[in-house]
């Protein structure tokens, strides 16, 4: 039985990888940052099936202790603070656990034992505003300090495995989704919208920043099948996941709208959309959810992944933001009770 250690295993990725691993037959270990509220929520189905410890990617020995304790097979690297905006509000912090939280594990593992494969988890963000569609051979150009802390652990993860010959590899994933997605990226923000919309519409607008920018937004669980089957190659190597397919905000807004029965209007400078049915304002364009720098277009060329690891989403769009917006309708249904 192979053993996964996965930090970040309470975040949306590592709870949809935690239960891919745990059908694969592995014994599925994770790492979760302590807080005074209980937020396992998304691994609750699954917590006693897996073991997991308090610490932080941030905590040298924690690291150390908890992989000699715990002697994996893998380790997927997912912990991160992962909200761009909020790196620009603490850069050192984010620095600290997206960037140096990489180079402890991997030196680590150098020291303890080279066998264990290591995963980590990279990001589009790393493009930056490089042409798109984005490749393994895109110039990389990050746009806030959670991009170029990102750019470190590639760049580290790179370093091991041609310096010790580790098994080390960078999933380079476009932006995921799904039911379990935090509930400030713009994805979950709208479909929660949309779901409070549908109980009751009397609620305030939807204020969101940049509606202009494209992002490549692919469902949670099939980027997971990627990761094991990107573990599972023949030899490490990074890829480009994503569906290859780019969607402004505005659109993400338009269709989520649609789903809950809104056709919306926007003003002429589109900083304003209103409910055809109902002449409501529904959704305003605020600065306050505006970054001090832009990724305008981020949208995948998986050509390698497609080939090399047969991969490619099974999950559309549209059937995605349904699951998110009936699923948040479904959370609001028990709150009530
Ligand atoms: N969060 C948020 N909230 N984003 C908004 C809003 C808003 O109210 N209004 C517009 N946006 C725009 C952002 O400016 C950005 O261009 C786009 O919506 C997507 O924002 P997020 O959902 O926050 O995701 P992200 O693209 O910045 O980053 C996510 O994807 C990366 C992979 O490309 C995160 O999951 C990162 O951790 C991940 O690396």
């Amino acid at each position: 039985m192979k053993k996964a250690f996965i930090t970040g295993i309470n975040g949306q990725t590592g709870s949809y990888l935690a239960e891919y691993l745990l059908e694969k037959g592995y014994e599925v270990h994770g790492l979760l940052r302590r807080s005074s509220i209980i937020k396992t929520e998304r691994i609750d189905k699954i917590f006693d099936k897996i073991k997991t410890y308090y610490g932080d990617v941030t905590d040298s020995l924690n690291l150390l202790n908890l992989i000699k304790k715990i002697n994996p097979d893998e380790i997927y690297n997912l912990a991160a603070q992962s909200h761009v905006k909020v790196s620009f509000e603490s850069p050192e912090y984010t620095s600290n656990a997206d960037a140096l939280g990489t180079l402890r594990l991997l030196e680590i593992i150098n020291s303890l034992n080279k066998k264990i494969k290591f995963y980590q988890a990279s990001t589009s963000e790393l493009f930056g505003n490089s042409p798109s569609p984005q490749n393994e051979n895109t110039k990389f150009e990050p746009r806030s300090p959670y991009a170029v802390s990102k750019l470190y652990s590639y760049w580290i993860t790179r370093n091991y495995r041609e310096a010790y010959n580790l098994f080390a590899v960078n999933g380079i994933l476009f932006n995921h989704e799904g039911p379990r997605r935090g509930e400030t990226f713009i994805s979950r923000k709208v479909t929660r919208w949309c779901a409070n919309w549908k109980k009751n519409n009397q609620i305030k607008p939807l204020e969101v920043g940049n509606i202009n920018s494209i992002r490549d937004w692919t469902d949670a669980r099939d980027m997971v099948k990627a990761i094991y089957l990107m573990m599972n190659y023949k030899s490490p190597e990074d890829f480009v996941v994503g569906s290859s397919v780019g969607r402004s905000v505005k659109q993400l807004i338009e269709i989520a709208f649609e789903h809950v029965g809104i056709n919306l209007k926007w003003n002429e400078l589109k900083t304003e959309g209103t409910d055809l049915k109902t002449n409501k304002i529904v959704v305003k364009v605020s600065d306050k959810y505006f970054r001090p720098l832009e990724v305008n277009k981020l949208i995948a060329d998986p050509s390698k992944a497609n080939k090399l690891l047969n991969w490619s989403p099974q999950i559309s769009f549209e059937k995605m933001i349904q699951e998110m917006i009936d699923s948040d309708l479904n959370n609001l249904k028990n709150e009530i009770k």
